[in-house]
Order: C-alpha cells, then structure tokens, then sequence
C-alpha cells in the first residue's frame, strides 16, 4: 500500500485537505486520515454558513468538522473571517435596504470576528482574516479573469467591503482577530501572487499590518494549471512557474511571514477556458491520456520539489478538495469535469500522488 502523504512530508510541512460538509464524514475519511493532518472548512466557516442572520450564529457543521480534526490529530486552518463572495446582502444595508454607514459595517464585520475567533479559541491554529482583498480592475470590483488588458492597476478590490470601509476594514479586521485569539495565527491569504504588480499592492497593505504586529503570514492559493499561463498581451512571461511562486514564496518570507499554500489543485485544463479547441477539453475520465497524466504528475513534483527546498519558510501546503470525485472545479466551468488533485473518483491515488511522495 501506498505511503501516507503526511508523514512522508513530516520533515517539511503539514499536509492538509479542504473538505466540506460529507467529505469529512463519508468515504473520504480513511483517505483524510492517513494522508493529511491539517483540514480547512472549503465553505462551512465562510460567513453566509456561520451568520447567515444578523446575530443567529450556526456552528453545527464547523463545529463537527473541528471535533473530527481533533480526533484524528489534525489542524484547523480557518476560511476565512472577511470576504467579498459568500457573504450575505444584510451585512451592507440597512432596513430600508439603504447601504450602511463605515461606523456600521466595521461594527458588523468586529462582531462577526470576535464571536467566531472566540467560538475556536485554541482550535484553529491558523485564521484566513481577509481574503482577496486586492485586484487589479478596480472599476467593476472582479478581477479580471485572464484578460489582463482589462487590467488597471492593482489595488484595493472595489468591494463592497472597499467601498463602504476604505482601506481601514481590513486593519479593523486582523485587530478584531488579533484580540479575540492572540495565539492564533493571523493571514491574508489571495490568488495570482505570481503576478509583480498584485504582490507589490499585497505587500504594501502587509506594510501597514505589520507596523501593528496584526500578520503572521500569507496564504497563497495556488490554483494551477497543467501548463503555466500566457500572459494574452504581450504573449511572452508565463505566470505560473515554479520559479515565479518560488520568488513569491522568498519574498513574503523576506517580511519575516509564515508561508501557506492554502488551496492547491492543478487543473488538467490550460488556462484558455472556453476555448474552440475540443482537443483541450478533455471530458471523460477516458479521455485522459497517459501522456496527460505524466504531464500533471510532473507538474505537481516539479511543485513538490521546490516547496522541499523552501520548507523553512512553508509551514502548511493544503489542497483544495480531498479526491477528484469532489472538487469545485468541477462545477466552476459550466460543469466541466476536471482532475485537480492526488486521487481519482475512485479515491485511488493517481501519479501525481505517487510524483510527490516519490523522493
Ligand atoms: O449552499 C448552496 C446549496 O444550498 C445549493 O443547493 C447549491 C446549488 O448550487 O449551491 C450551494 O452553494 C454553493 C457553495 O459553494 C456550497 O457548495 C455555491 O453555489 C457555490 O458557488 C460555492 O462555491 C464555492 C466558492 O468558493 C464560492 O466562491 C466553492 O465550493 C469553494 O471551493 C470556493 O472556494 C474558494 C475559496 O473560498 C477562496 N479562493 C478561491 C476558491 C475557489 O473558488
């Protein structure tokens, strides 16, 4: 039988999984336990799941998953406390569906913090505080998807957090954070980190964070592809190297950071979504060629082995999703199947499992 991921990376890293709301209690189990000791909520600790009204806290699922955590020796990394996505309308209106004042937000947004860092005091040892914060086209509020000539200039993301908080949310969020767990680890975690401009806006926000002591660390995503990405205007820098998060990896580290990976998987698409090119929309299981699977074993081990070489300032690589029979990419492109992580829907470890514990 295969080797346990997490105690082949024992001298390195935690090992962890995202699960969701039957993964961590159906068939994926003897996989999350033998092979992770670290887990993460994919969405039961987002703030729709745990105040889906103002003021009705519900902590039955999060609760269950944290239990099952301790019962089998793993961390909690917690997703994440302020967020522009799955968070409900009522935080930003008013009764009369009017928006309301930075006074009133910021006073949601504390609440909201201080009950659930307080609800997990001492059992999770991580907090994603604010997530995707920055964005590079302010004008819409949404990143700009792969094109990057709708690209402005990277900085605060026009939420609705933006827009009614300022820049000073974000601060109030990691103090809030801070107070309420101040043994807990505290991170601003985001996608594209790959990206120079976006890295240098991030690093300017942890600036200002840390003349304050409120960071710890920065979760980089890692939502991957099979082939690094072209950049589409100038056609030449491909993004997602090894070499490119390997920079980012040393230069958060370089502000004395802690360094997660925190939603690793690597689609066995290229970036061209929706592209005219049915040879790259690779539908079935069957589909997949061997030379396909060599291609997405190699990419993860070429991955693998640079966050060996920087293990010292890694503390954590998480995937986004457990086996290949669950996973959000599945349902992000109109439903086509993908086959981002170590184990196939069968719950079988596949190559790429066997290219990074191969060492
Ligand atoms: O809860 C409802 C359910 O009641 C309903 O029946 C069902 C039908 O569509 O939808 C359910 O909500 C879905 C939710 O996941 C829970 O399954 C949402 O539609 C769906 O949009 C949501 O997607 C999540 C996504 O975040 C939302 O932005 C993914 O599962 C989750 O993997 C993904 O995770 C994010 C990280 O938090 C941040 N970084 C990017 C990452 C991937 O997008």
């Amino acid at each position: 039988t295969e080797a346990s991921l997490h105690e082949r990376y024992a001298d390195y890293f935690a090992i962890g999984a995202a699960v969701d709301s039957t993964s961590y209690k159906d068939a994926h189990v003897p996989l999350l336990t033998k092979h992770f000791n670290s887990i993460v909520c994919e969405n039961e600790m987002k703030w729709e799941s745990l105040q889906p009204t103002e003021g009705v806290f519900d902590y039955t699922t999060a609760d269950q998953i944290v239990a099952f955590a301790e019962a089998n020796n793993m961390a909690v990394r917690g997703h994440c406390l302020v967020w522009h996505s799955q968070t409900p309308s009522w935080v930003f209106v008013d009764q009369s569906d009017a928006p309301v004042t930075k006074e009133i937000l910021i006073d949601r947004m504390r609440n909201h913090i201080t009950n659930v860092v307080t609800h997990f005091r001492g059992r999770v040892s991580a907090w994603d505080v604010v997530n995707e914060a920055i964005t590079g086209n302010k004008e819409d509020g949404e990143d700009a998807g792969e094109d990057l000539s709708l690209v402005q200039s990277w900085g605060y993301r026009n939420s609705d957090w933006y827009k009614i908080g300022g820049e000073d949310y974000i601060l109030e969020a990691f103090r809030a954070a801070r107070a309420a767990d101040p043994d807990a680890k505290l991170f601003y975690n985001d996608y594209w980190n790959y990206l120079d401009e976006k890295r240098e806006a991030i690093i300017s926000m942890i600036e200002k964070l840390k003349s304050e002591n409120l960071i710890d660390g920065v979760g980089l995503q890692c939502h991957l592809n099979i082939e690094p990405a072209q950049e589409k205007l100038t056609n030449q820098t491909v993004h997602q190297t090894v070499e490119n998060l390997e920079n980012e990896i040393k230069a958060y580290a370089a502000l004395g950071l802690e360094v997660h990976i925190t939603e690793l998987d690597v689609s066995m698409y290229t970036r061209d979504y929706g592209s005219s090119d049915e040879s790259k929309w690779h539908r079935t299981e069957a589909e997949l060629t061997d030379a396909l699977k060599d291609k997405h074993a190699t990419r993860y081990k070429e991955f693998f082995d640079m966050f060996r070489r920087n293990s010292e300032l890694i503390g954590n690589v998480t995937f986004w999703g457990v086996a290949d029979d669950n996973t959000w990419l599945s349902e992000f492109d109109s439903g086509r199947p993908d086959y981002p992580l170590l184990f196939d829907k069968q719950l079988k470890p596949k190559k790429a499992f066997y290219s990074v514990t191969d060492f």
